[in-house]
């Protein structure tokens, strides 16, 4: 038996690389898996061509998730399809840089609303489907969260918040039988980052006990495990998928 046979899944966000490695990820792991993407249509419709292909599930969904509304549709839609919805992962977000004395309160705003006030709202329309059959619900936080980097003040502090959500939302769910947590990922590898940031890219080997970036497969298993039976006694947890880089003293 696979970690996730017989769930039904919502991964929002799978136009991005990460995203599209939690779905993929679920899907070997038996789910049927929900694809949400905001303007990356085809990327999502590809995602969920390759699971139809391995003889998964799998179902595209589109919305803006800055929109309360939408997000309520988005979960309903997803839950509509499944006959139910047993995991939500809110991996959407942005992370554009931005120094603070020049940031305006537009550009902030744009930062929370999407990387924190959909997760506010995706979870509360998850959590009254899942309330009376329980399930799962997992953030895709940062490392950023809890060690900021420089341009990053609006989307570390709204990573900061999301982990802190989780947690919160883990005591007021936890009585319905779900459960949430957080993930935490350092830097994941993707098309072009070495070109496009070499020196980063260096640093940031050096950096890990682990001597790699991530991969997204990376962070879609550290997802399986906590929407997975494995998991059952799990919540209120950040799990740091990082390859050790905060395990090392700042000095
Ligand atoms: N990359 C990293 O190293 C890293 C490290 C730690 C944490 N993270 C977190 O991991 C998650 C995924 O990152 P990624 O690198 O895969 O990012 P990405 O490539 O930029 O993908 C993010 C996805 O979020 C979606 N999105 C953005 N704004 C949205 C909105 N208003 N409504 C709905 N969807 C929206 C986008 O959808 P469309 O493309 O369909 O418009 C995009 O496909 C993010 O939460 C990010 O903060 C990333």
């Amino acid at each position: 038996m696979r970690l996730l046979d017989g769930q039904v899944a919502l991964v929002t966000g799978v136009g991005g690389g990460i995203g599209r490695g939690i779905a993929l990820r679920f899907a070997e792991e038996g789910a049927a898996v929900a694809l949400h993407c905001r303007t990356a249509a085809g990327a999502a419709r590809e995602a969920a061509a390759r699971i139809e292909g391995s003889g998964g599930r799998a179902v595209v969904l589109r919305g803006d998730l800055t929109d309360e509304d939408t997000c309520r549709r988005v979960v309903g839609e997803a839950a509509e399809w499944g006959g139910g919805l047993d995991a939500l992962v809110n991996n959407a977000g942005v992370q554009p840089t931005r120094e603070l004395p020049g940031m305006t309160a537009d550009e902030w705003r744009a930062v929370v609303d999407t990387n924190l006030s959909s997760v506010f709202a995706c979870t509360q329309a998850a959590a009254e489907v899942m309330r009376g059959r329980g399930g799962s619900v997992t953030h895709i936080a940062s490392i950023e969260g809890s060690a900021p980097a420089p341009l990053h003040a609006h989307y570390s502090a709204s990573k900061a918040a999301v982990v802190m959500h989780a947690r919160a939302a883990a005591l007021e769910y936890g009585p319905s039988g779900i459960r949430v947590n957080s993930v935490s990922p350092g830097l994941i590898g993707r098309e072009g980052l070495e070109q496009a940031w070499p020196e980063g890219v260096r640093r940031w080997r050096a950096a890990a006990p682990l001597g790699r970036l991530g991969r997204p497969e990376d962070v879609g298993d550290a997802c399986v495990f906590l929407a997975s039976r494995l998991a059952s006694w799990v919540t209120g947890h950040d799990l740091v998928v990082d390859g050790g880089v905060t395990a090392r003293p700042p000095w």
